[in-house]
């Protein structure tokens, strides 16, 4: 996929994610404001039944007296001085002597059993306090269920007896703890649905998205092991096929050295590409777990001078110095003679190709509980701390920057890497760069087969 494409996918992915997140809190809270009116419609809708009920039961009004008129001097007022005077006589008639007072008027265990029964009726199942009080807030009655902890915060009015033909302007009252958490609590199982879909789709995006960001990255890889591959096998294909040809020389064809010369450079870079080849099946296999493991007991000091003895001549050419420190007296463990006999070689060949002249390595055995421990330091270029992670994995190569041109695939280490799983070991780096790389790997001398 091109590079670009990716880049516009990821980016409109996380966009149209943004966007359905967005989508989903404004209807989160859309749900929310609806409910929360909901709610308050309710609660009226409860408080207004209790009233009209309240208002059926009512006491029928019979104490009516007229007011000791005693003043009786006549005066002369405009007229509608005189309507306002007559209106205001009849209000106080009436006022003060048709309506019985309150106490009188109001049954409160009524009044209780009404709203509570209405309220659960409407569905109001939150915990609310009930009080009636006048216009100037004088209480005449209150009732607090005791789990109600501050009833204060929301607060719903009607008025007591609204059809009263002259209202005394009493108030039933209804207090609420914070509604919020009552109404969050009612669309709990919503949320929680909506947080986990939400969560599962990010979830699943990321997981794509990183997903093709390594697909990426392994075809990138792949298409420069290949590059790397034929430059490789270019090389010793050239140098056959010129030596084919110059052996085909009459003049070399007459003397023995020149023709042993030339079959020999011929040998040596067949056995190059058969290293090649190898290396790569070898690679191959391991990822398909096809890795048959002949276990036997080896004696791996043995194994490690074997070898050193085949890197001679490179350690002559490249003017290398080797200080071996056999340290362990039990160096025979159960494993793979050949995977065993592979992994250091690699390791040596890694310390050999990455120090720049006169290599000097150091090779140490010890013991430790019932592993065995091999070390190896070089004092070569070193790798940085966030390569030291990635140098185990399959084709990868820290980039140099053409600074020096040292031939590899970036297989080596991920054998390695095999080998050591595959007998249950370890294996651990400490490097600085331009100072040197030490690797320390530890096999436990009992074979363990792994499922
Ligand atoms: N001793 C070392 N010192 C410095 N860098 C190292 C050392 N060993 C490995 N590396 C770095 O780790 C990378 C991976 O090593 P690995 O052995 O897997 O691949 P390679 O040596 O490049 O190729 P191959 O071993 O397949 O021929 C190397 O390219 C190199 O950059
Ligand atoms: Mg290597």
């Amino acid at each position: 996929m091109r590079k670009e494409l990716v880049k516009y996918l990821v980016i409109t992915g996380a966009f149209s994610l943004l966007g359905l997140l967005a989508l989903q809190v404004y209807w989160v809270h859309n749900t929310y404001l609806l409910r929360q009116q909901s709610f308050s419609d309710r609660v009226y809708s409860a408080m207004s039944k209790t009233t009209s009920e309240l208002e059926r039961v009512d006491k029928p009004l019979t104490k009516l007296h007229a007011p000791n008129i005693t003043d009786t001097t006549y005066k002369e007022v405009p007229l509608d001085t005189f309507f306002n005077a007559v209106n205001q006589d009849i209000a106080e008639w009436v006022e003060v002597q048709i309506v019985p007072s309150l106490e009188e008027r109001l049954d409160t265990s009524l009044l209780k059993g009404l709203i509570q029964g209405f309220m659960e009726k409407e569905g109001i199942r939150a915990p609310f306090s009930t009080q009636v009080r006048d216009r100037s807030n004088r209480v005449f009655w209150k009732y607090t269920p005791e789990n109600l902890k501050d009833p204060e915060v929301e607060v719903f009015t009607s008025l007591l007896f609204p059809n009263d033909p002259l209202s005394q302007d009493y108030y039933l009252e209804v207090r609420f703890e914070d509604t919020r958490k009552y109404l969050l609590g009612s669309m709990s199982s919503m949320l929680i649905i909506s947080v986990l879909l939400l969560s599962s789709i990010v979830g699943l995006f990321t997981y794509s998205a990183l997903t093709i960001y390594r697909q990426r990255k392994l075809s990138e890889l792949k298409s420069d092991f290949i590059n790397n591959m034929t430059h490789e096998l270019k090389t010793p294909i050239a140098t056959i096929s010129l030596a084919c040809e110059v052996l085909g020389d009459e003049e070399v064809k007459k003397s023995e050295i020149s023709r042993d010369r030339y079959i020999k450079m011929i040998r040596e870079e067949n056995n190059r590409l058969g290293m090649l080849v190898e290396n790569v099946l070898r690679t191959s296999l391991f990822e398909q777990g096809q890795m048959r493991m002949k276990v036997q007991d080896v004696n791996v000091h043995d194994v490690i001078q074997s070898v050193l003895k085949s890197f001679d001549l490179q350690f002559r050419n490249r003017r290398a110095s080797v200080i071996e420190d056999y340290q362990s007296v039990s160096p025979i463990i159960q494993g793979d003679p050949m995977h065993i006999t592979n992994m250091i070689f690699n390791l040596i060949d890694n310390a050999l190709k990455y120090s720049l002249e006169n290599p000097k390595i150091d090779i140490k055995t010890t013991d430790e509980g019932g592993s065995f421990v091999f070390t190896i330091t070089d004092q070569g270029i070193g790798i940085s701390k966030e390569n030291q992670k990635k140098i185990f994995e399959k084709l990868y190569r820290v980039p140099t920057g053409n600074v020096h041109n040292v031939k590899g695939f970036g297989l080596g280490l991920s054998y390695v890497m095999g080998v050591i799983t595959k007998h249950r070991g370890t294996i651990q780096v400490n490097s600085e760069i331009k100072k040197g790389t030490q690797f320390i790997v530890k096999l436990p001398r009992k074979y363990e087969e792994i499922n």
